[in-house]
This record gives C-alpha cells, structure tokens and sequence, in this order.
C-alpha cells in the first residue's frame, strides 16, 4: 500500500529543535522555535493562565461534546482582543481553530472552495509553514518583496510595485505584527496605503497575527489590521493565542471573518464548520475555556495584560542586551538592527554553513538563515552568543 511514499522533507523549525534535544553539550543554546522563555529557561505558564484552569478544575460538570462553532463565548471575547473597539456587527464572525495554523489551513480551504485555485501573495521571506499549508489547501502562491537580509531593511517600494498586480480574487498575505522570521513591521501609514490599494484593486488581505502583543503592545500591535478592517468590505486574519496566552500546546487559535454582509459571513463561517467537522468531528474545548476565563474576568484580564506587557520587555530587554554586546566586541553598529526590530525573531542573513559551523562549534542553534528566537535568550547568553555570532561572521574587532 505504502511502497510509493517517500520519505517526508524536515520541517526547518522542527529540524533544529530536534537537533538541539540531541546535542549533550551543557551550554547550548536554543535560539530555534518560537517559545517564550523567562530568565530560568523555563516557559511559563502565565499566572492568568493557571487561575482559569484552576477554575474550570472546579467548576466544570462534564466533558460532553462543545458545539460545532466550539466555545461561543470564546468566540466573541477574542474580538475584543484583535478590534479593540472595532465593532463590526454581524458582518464579523470568529470561529475557534487549533492555533492560528488551524485557521490559516481553514480559511485556505475556504478560499480555494470559493475561488479554486486563488493566487495567494507571500512575503519574502515569510514562515515557512505559509507556503505548504496554503498550497496544500489548493491555492497558487506567489511572492512579493519584503526585506533585504543585507541591509536589514523593509524592500517597501518594490512591495509596494509588486502588490499593485494583485487584483480581484486574489489575496495578500500580510503579517499583523512581529514579522517571522526578520521582525521588520510595516508602519501604520504602510498600512493606509495598503488599505487603499486593496480598495482600489479588490485584492483581499489575509493577516496573519501570531505576536500580538510582543512588539509594541496588545493595542498598538493590531494598529494596522484594525485600520484595514475599518476600511475595507471584506478581510480575513488568522488569530494565536500560542505566544501571548503561552498556551501552545493547548492549540488555541480564531479563524476571523469579515465579510461584505452578514449572509456573506455566515456561509463563510458554515464552511469553516463543515470543514472542521470533517477534519476533526468536534472542536477540542480546554484552551478556549481558558482564554474565555480570563477574558470575561476584569481582574484576570488585567493580570493577563500585565503579564504580556512584561514578556514584552524582556524580549525588548534581550534585544537590547544583544545588540549591546554586538556593538562593544565588533566596535561597529551594523547589529543595531536587532535592538530595533520588534518581537521574537531576527533574522542575520547568513549561510547555511555559518548556521552549521555555530551549531557544530559554538553549540547555538539558529534557524534557516540565521533567524534567532530572541524571546529565547538569557541575559547571561547575550554575551556568548555575540561571540559566537561575531566568530562565524568574522567580524570580531
Ligand atoms: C515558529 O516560527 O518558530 C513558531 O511559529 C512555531 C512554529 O510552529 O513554527
């Protein structure tokens, strides 16, 4: 049955980490997958987090199935946490997904079920599950330019000339903050702009938002979608609760719709229903209910906020303390990139060999290219690691 199956390609992320487990040496250090790790190592559980489950432990009575749109509740409250005040009334609907990966894989299906076959606009660079979980849905992908690894800035006009194709039944993959892997973010006029250009050339935004909260805070970091969703007839975005709610392996995550009517949203989350039912049968329940908590609790709301805001500047923190050391063994700015780029990744640019020879000589373990989870990083590991960058990229004074 199975002799044609060949054997799976490695995902990149999966690939270091795997290769870090292995790795004996006591002082490595794991720069790879996206995680959140306070000044022990450890990735906590946010104290929110523990007081709504404590909460359920006492109070729930059954664990008979949810409904096919999962937690309804749940449902509403993480609109609150995307618009703000945004209220978009029933042309906005949010369905609960498995991470927001569930959610770019949905709402991929959706769209290749209404325009089979869709073109589909990534950054490049973009994470490198975009591609395949969108191509697998059955859309077509095409890139456009985001960022310069050389430079380390944002390439905005030929973004900017690029997306000015992007037409009527198409969709523009946009990251809502912290863009993985180069933590380089568009500014709010960027999004006016692309707002405008959306309106006048019908293309329809997808937002990816993993990070809120991670980059220039709760509000400030869903500026621009917010902007757009204003503005515009219909938009869709993708919604983690993994990083922010540190609830990663609870899968928690919202397919959010925007549609031009309310009957137009109401097919679109129909869809999303029958395609979850036949996926999964039921939505799972417990990492809903604890976001549900916390978000209909004013207190245990404020101490979520608190606690993203305090994730926030340690990441904030280690940039700095990286960007420091950088700056004082190689005598030169050009690292000054990593202090001004926001949330958990940068990116260095460099080549698969120097990603080898750091792993292989220096025990750090980077991503691709040399991205660098800096929501990783001890402030005791800003200096070892500046010396081992600087060492593989000859570039110590
Ligand atoms: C990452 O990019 O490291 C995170 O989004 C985790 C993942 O699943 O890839």
């Amino acid at each position: 049955m199975f002799e044609s199956l060949k054997p799976g390609t490695p995902d990149p992320i999966l690939a270091v980490l795997g290769l870090y487990r292995d790795d004996q040496r006591p002082h490595k250090l794991d720069l790879g997958i996206g995680v959140f790790k306070d000044h022990s190592g450890n990735t906590p559980i946010p104290k929110a987090v523990k007081a709504a489950e404590r909460r359920l432990l006492e109070q729930q009575t059954s664990k008979a199935y949810v409904g096919m749109a999962g937690d309804l509740a749940y449902n509403e409250a993480i609109k609150r946490v995307v618009f703000g005040d945004l209220d978009l009334g029933d042309r906005c609907a949010s369905l609960q997904t498995a991470g927001g990966s569930g959610a770019i894989r949905l709402m991929g299906e959706m769209l290749n079920a209404s325009a089979p076959g869709a073109r589909v606009w990534l950054p490049g660079p973009t994470w490198p599950n975009h591609a395949p979980t969108l191509a697998t849905a059955g859309l077509s992908l095409e890139t456009y330019p985001y960022f310069d690894f050389g430079s380390q800035s944002l390439l905005k006009e030929q973004m900017f000339a690029a997306l000015a194709k992007a037409g009527k039944g198409e969709i523009v993959l946009l990251h809502g903050c912290c863009h993985n892997p180069t933590g380089a973010d568009l500014e709010l006029e960027d999004w006016h702009r692309l707002t405008d250009m959306a309106l006048a050339q019908g293309f329809l935004p997808f937002i990816d938002l993993a990070y809120q909260g991670f980059g220039l805070g709760l509000e400030a970091d869903a500026a621009g979608l917010r902007h757009m969703a204003s503005h515009l007839p219909e938009m869709l975005i993708s919604a983690s609760c993994s990083k922010n709610f540190g609830l990663y392996r609870d899968r928690i995550g919202a397919a959010i719709l925007i549609g031009a009517n309310a009957a137009s949203t109401s097919a679109m989350r129909d869809l999303l229903i029958s395609r979850t039912r036949l996926a999964v049968s039921m939505p799972p329940a417990h990492g809903a209910e604890v976001v549900r908590e916390i978000l209909s609790d004013v207190a245990l709301e404020q101490s979520w906020r608190e606690e993203v805001e305090a994730m926030r500047l340690q990441i904030q923190g280690a940039r700095q303390a990286l960007a420091d050391q950088l700056r004082s063994l190689s005598n030169s700015d050009r690292f000054d990139f990593i202090a001004q780029q926001r949330g958990m990744f940068s990116t260095l640019g460099i080549s698969a060999e120097q990603v080898a020879c750091l792993r292989d000589e220096h025990a750090i373990y980077l991503v691709g290219n040399g991205r660098m989870n800096l929501a990783g990083l001890r402030a005791d590991q800003a200096e070892p690691l500046a010396r081992g960058l600087l060492a593989v990229m000859n570039a110590e004074d």
